[in-house]
């Protein structure tokens, strides 16, 4: 039997390398309970389609949990963006700024009509766009800023909001992580034009395919409603304003199904217990990791959506998912910079030095987190990852 022992700023801990191993993914979608009764009364209603009770039950919470003027369920987050893409009404040539450290659907919503990506640095703290950076990458076909809160822990909105009211340009936000959380006292996706919100099975709360379009400027709802409806006045129609509903305008078919409502509807009700429990995880992981650097690891936990920690390397990156995977633990990184990529290049470019963006995204990596870990599994994740970890 092997014993390594090590130093927690607390007390000392020992490792016992004959102890089981556990399996530990890195995440297991959220399942409360309430999930088949919902379903199974969305059956009963025989109405499955979008805009059944359980869409407006899930837009009536979103619109009094957030205060957004106009929630509209989406197929997706990604979905959403396109949405928010077209309400932009972008024109080739147009330009988009947003950080590189991003998920792909926001760049590519924009790309789709059209734009031009910026991509601007980030902030190494919070890993979001640092929008101290912003004005300096503002240039005459600016149009969108996109505002991507990383783990629910919110951009410098005010400054964000001040750059697009001089500029004269539309601020969208990234709330895919971002279910119950907050910037001064307002829910992320509430605060620019538009937010869009995800329920992928991936995220605190989730439908396995979902999300949510946040309309905060009531000009944009009613073009927000046809887009949804591939382009079609079918809600005047529903609500029987006109005798036959036609196209009328450009759009897709947005609408979150009924069945995926139903599902998604019990988890909303749970928002702030699910949320905390994810929280006083992170809490934890980061007692443990109390000796790391500040920029190593989250200073501000956010939703509790993710726990990640940062190397110096790629290579001490790489080897610690391959040290960890011995012992069944899933740990994963993510995201590789998008002016990186190839579409990356061919439809965008930096502005300004990348000093943080390509660093940080090859050196985070995400540790387990999910409402099916407890603190004694992120004590034997963080015993794990002393082993072989070099300060
Ligand atoms: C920042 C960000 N935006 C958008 C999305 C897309 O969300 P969805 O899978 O609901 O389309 C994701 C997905 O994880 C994301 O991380």
């Amino acid at each position: 039997m092997t014993r390594h022992l090590m130093k927690d700023s607390e007390k000392w801990l020992f490792l016992d390398n004959t102890l089981e191993k556990k399996n530990i993914p890195f995440h297991i979608p959220l399942v409360t309970g309430s999930e088949s009764e919902h379903v199974n009364a969305a059956i009963r209603n025989k109405y499955l389609g979008a805009g059944g009770d359980f869409t407006k039950k899930c837009s009536s919470f979103l619109e009094d949990f957030t205060g957004c003027k106009k929630v509209i369920m989406t197929t997706s987050c990604t979905d959403a963006l396109e949405m928010a893409a077209i309400l932009a009404d972008i024109k080739e040539g147009d330009e988009v700024i947003m950080a590189s450290f991003n998920f792909v659907s926001a760049a590519n919503a924009f790309v789709m009509r059209g734009a031009k990506i910026c991509f601007v640095d980030i902030d190494q703290m919070n890993m979001n766009i640092d929008a101290k950076l912003i004005e300096a990458a503002i240039s005459p076909r600016t149009k969108v800023i996109v505002a991507m809160h990383y783990s629910g822990v919110p951009c410098e909105m005010d400054t964000i909001m001040g750059l697009a009211e001089k500029y004269n340009l539309l601020v969208v936000e990234d709330a895919a992580h971002c279910i119950g959380a907050f910037y001064k006292d307002r829910h992320l996706g509430s605060i620019g034009h538009l937010g869009a919100i995800s329920f992928h099975e991936t995220k605190n709360i989730q439908c396995g395919e979902g999300g949510a379009l946040m309309i905060n400027d009531e000009r944009l709802i009613q073009r927000a409603l046809i887009i949804r409806d591939k382009g079609t006045n079918r809600s005047d129609f529903n609500k029987g304003i006109v005798k036959k509903y036609t196209w009328v305008d450009i759009g897709s078919s947005f609408g979150l199904s009924e069945l995926n409502a139903a599902f998604l509807f019990g988890q909303l009700l749970q928002i702030q217990e699910r949320n905390q429990f994810r929280i006083d995880l992170c809490k934890q992981y980061k007692a443990f990791f109390s000796d790391f650097k500040k920029h190593e690891i989250p200073e501000d936990p956010g939703n509790g959506h993710i726990f990640y920690v940062k190397f110096d390397s790629v290579e001490k990156r790489d080897r610690m998912i391959d040290h960890l995977k011995t012992f069944h633990i899933e740990a994963v990184s993510h995201y590789e910079p998008l002016h990186q990529s190839v579409a990356g290049k061919k439809y965008g470019y930096f502005s300004g030095e990348d000093n943080f963006t390509t660093k940080c995204s090859k050196t985070l990596l995400r540790l387990p987190l999910h409402q099916d870990i407890n603190n004694e599994d992120i004590l034997y994740i963080f015993q794990r990852f002393m082993q072989v970890y070099e300060m």
